[in-house]
């Protein structure tokens, strides 16, 4: 289908139109009803379509809106020809001759993961929201229409705007957007970039949903490639315990988003032989290093290939 290529992977449940159920002859009722009981198959109740014209008649706002929705390509693209309400709020024909609630879907009452369901139906297979069962939001009860208004236009479906996704984002996470307020930090607040720089709102193999990048490398490599390596002489925690050793991407009181106020004693958390407490640590820097001489305060100064080199050891540079 032509649109296919616009969303990868975007399937489509497999029924389009369902002509009405014949209308029950006595017999037929006895007979299904023998089946049932003898069988316990139970008898689901008729599943009929009324069309989106139908819909519109009593839900004429959200018709109007649904107009100028990206989803309306459901009806114009598919088989669901004039059915578009009904693929996310399931056959409504009963519902639309009573006006009954009790007898239509409705996504927001449900849990997360069912009404994600009905989303998935026909999302499930693209990239980004395909890690979402595992370990997204959904796991934690926040359901895809919580972050994607669903009737609205193509903006208020997915609002890529850093400024939108940041605010939409802090309302459940103040306590992240304060540490982007911190004098160093990545410049969230100024709409340069967004939580989902860093984060996949629908879930990632790795902790905290952090975004990898060629598969299984740390997602700030996209922005920051030149700490990729792979370097002759790798500073081992870069590797093994990744960026947030040493930096606190969500912001910080101290300069280059470190850990610690003086670098010093960021290294000396793992270059020194007291309070090794620390679970890995690197080896005691030489003698000649003195400390109590302000000359070797400022380890970076001498040691300036602190993410890796390619020529020296001690990462001199
Ligand atoms: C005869 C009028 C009528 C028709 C036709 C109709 N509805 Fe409704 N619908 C109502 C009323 C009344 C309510 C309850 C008040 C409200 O939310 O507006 C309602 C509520 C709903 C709700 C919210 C249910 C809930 O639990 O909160 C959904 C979803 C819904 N309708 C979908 C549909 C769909 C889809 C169609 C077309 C298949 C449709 N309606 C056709 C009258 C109608
Ligand atoms: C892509 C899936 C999808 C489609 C298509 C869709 N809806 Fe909905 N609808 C939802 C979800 C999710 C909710 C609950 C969250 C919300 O209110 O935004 C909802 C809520 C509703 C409600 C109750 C809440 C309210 O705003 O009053 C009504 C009524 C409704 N839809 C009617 C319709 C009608 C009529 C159509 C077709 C013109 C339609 N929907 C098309 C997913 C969909
Ligand atoms: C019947 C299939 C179907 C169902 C069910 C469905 N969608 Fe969609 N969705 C589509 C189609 C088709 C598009 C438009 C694709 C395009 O324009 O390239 C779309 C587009 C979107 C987009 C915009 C993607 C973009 O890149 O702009 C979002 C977000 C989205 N849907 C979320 C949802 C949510 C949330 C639900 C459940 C409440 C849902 N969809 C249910 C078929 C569906
Ligand atoms: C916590 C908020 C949140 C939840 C929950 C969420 N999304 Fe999204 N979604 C986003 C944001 C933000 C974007 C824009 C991503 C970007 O720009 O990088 C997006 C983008 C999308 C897109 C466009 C394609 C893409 O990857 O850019 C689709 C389709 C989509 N979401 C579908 C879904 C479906 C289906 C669900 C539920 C299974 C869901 N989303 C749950 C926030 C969310
Ligand atoms: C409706 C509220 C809500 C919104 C909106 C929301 N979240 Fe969440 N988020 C939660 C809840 C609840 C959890 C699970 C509890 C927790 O770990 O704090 C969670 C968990 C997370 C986690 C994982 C925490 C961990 O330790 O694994 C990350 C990362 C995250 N959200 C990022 C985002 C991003 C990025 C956005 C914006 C695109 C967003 N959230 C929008 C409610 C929300
Ligand atoms: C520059 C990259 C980056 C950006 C931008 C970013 N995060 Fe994070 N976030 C991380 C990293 C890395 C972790 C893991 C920290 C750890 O494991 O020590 C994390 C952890 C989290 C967690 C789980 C741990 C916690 O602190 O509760 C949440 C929730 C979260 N981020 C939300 C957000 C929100 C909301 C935004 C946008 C306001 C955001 N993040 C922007 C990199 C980022
Ligand atoms: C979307 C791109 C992007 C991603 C992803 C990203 N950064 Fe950044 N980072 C930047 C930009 C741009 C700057 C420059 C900030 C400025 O001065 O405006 C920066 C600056 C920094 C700085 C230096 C700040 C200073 O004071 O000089 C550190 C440290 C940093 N980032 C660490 C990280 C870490 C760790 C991660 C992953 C958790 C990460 N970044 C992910 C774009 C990104
Ligand atoms: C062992 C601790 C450590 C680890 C791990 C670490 N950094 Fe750094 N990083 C530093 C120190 C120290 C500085 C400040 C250097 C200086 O004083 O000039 C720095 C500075 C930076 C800067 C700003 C200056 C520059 O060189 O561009 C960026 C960006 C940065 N780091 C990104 C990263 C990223 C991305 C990762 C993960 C791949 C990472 N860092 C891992 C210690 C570390
Ligand atoms: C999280 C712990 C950690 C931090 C923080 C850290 N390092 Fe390391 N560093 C290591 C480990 C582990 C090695 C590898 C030691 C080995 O291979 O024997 C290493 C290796 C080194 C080496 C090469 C020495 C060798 O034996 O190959 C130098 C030089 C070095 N670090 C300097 C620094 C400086 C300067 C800082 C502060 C900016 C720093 N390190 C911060 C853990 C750390
Ligand atoms: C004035 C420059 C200078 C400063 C400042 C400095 N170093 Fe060094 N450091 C060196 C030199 C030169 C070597 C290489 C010695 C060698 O090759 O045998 C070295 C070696 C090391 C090594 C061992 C490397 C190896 O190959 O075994 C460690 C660990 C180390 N320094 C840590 C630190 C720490 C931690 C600080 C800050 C407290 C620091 N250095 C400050 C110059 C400096």
């Amino acid at each position: 289908m032509s649109w296919l290529p616009r969303l990868p992977g975007l399937t489509l449940p497999p029924q389009g139109r369902h002509p009405a159920p014949p209308s029950p002859v006595p017999g037929t009722v006895a007979a299904s009803l023998f089946l049932a009981a003898t069988f316990f198959v139970p008898l689901a109740p008729a599943q009929e379509y009324a069309g989106t014209e139908m819909c519109a008649a009593c839900h004429e706002e959200i018709f109007t809106k649904f107009q100028k929705s990206a989803h309306k390509r459901i009806e114009r693209k598919t088989e669901w020809t004039d059915q578009a309400c009904e693929t996310c709020h399931g056959p409504g024909a009963e519902h639309a001759a009573s006006g009954d609630i009790a007898l239509i879907k409705n996504p927001s009452k449900l849990d997360a993961g069912a009404g994600d369901r009905s989303c998935l139906a026909c999302h499930q297979n693209q990239p980004s929201p395909a890690g979402r069962i595992r370990n997204g939001h959904a796991h934690s009860q926040v359901s895809c229409a919580e972050c994607h208004t669903v009737h609205g236009t193509r903006e208020e479906l997915v609002d890529r705007r850093p400024v939108s996704v940041n605010k939409q984002c802090a309302t459940c996470h103040m306590d992240a957007w304060v540490q982007f307020q911190r004098p160093h930090t990545h410049r969230l607040a100024q709409g340069a970039m967004s939580c989902t720089g860093c984060h996949n709102p629908h879930g990632t193999a790795a902790p905290s949903n952090l975004n990898l990048v060629a598969a299984n490398e740390p997602g700030c490599l996209k922005c920051h490639g030149d700490k990729r390596g792979p370097f002759t002489f790798e500073h081992a925690p870069v590797r093994l315990e990744g960026c947030q050793s040493c930096h606190e991407p969500h912001g910080s009181a101290n300069p280059r988003m470190l850990t610690r106020h003086e670098v010093r004693f960021q290294c000396l958390e793992c270059h020194s032989n007291i309070g090794a407490s620390a679970g890995v640590l690197g080896g005691v820097a030489p003698a000649f290093h003195d400390t109590r001489n302000p000359r070797f305060r400022n380890c970076t100064v001498c040691h300036v290939k602190i993410h890796g080199s390619h020529i020296n050891r001690a990462l001199l540079r």
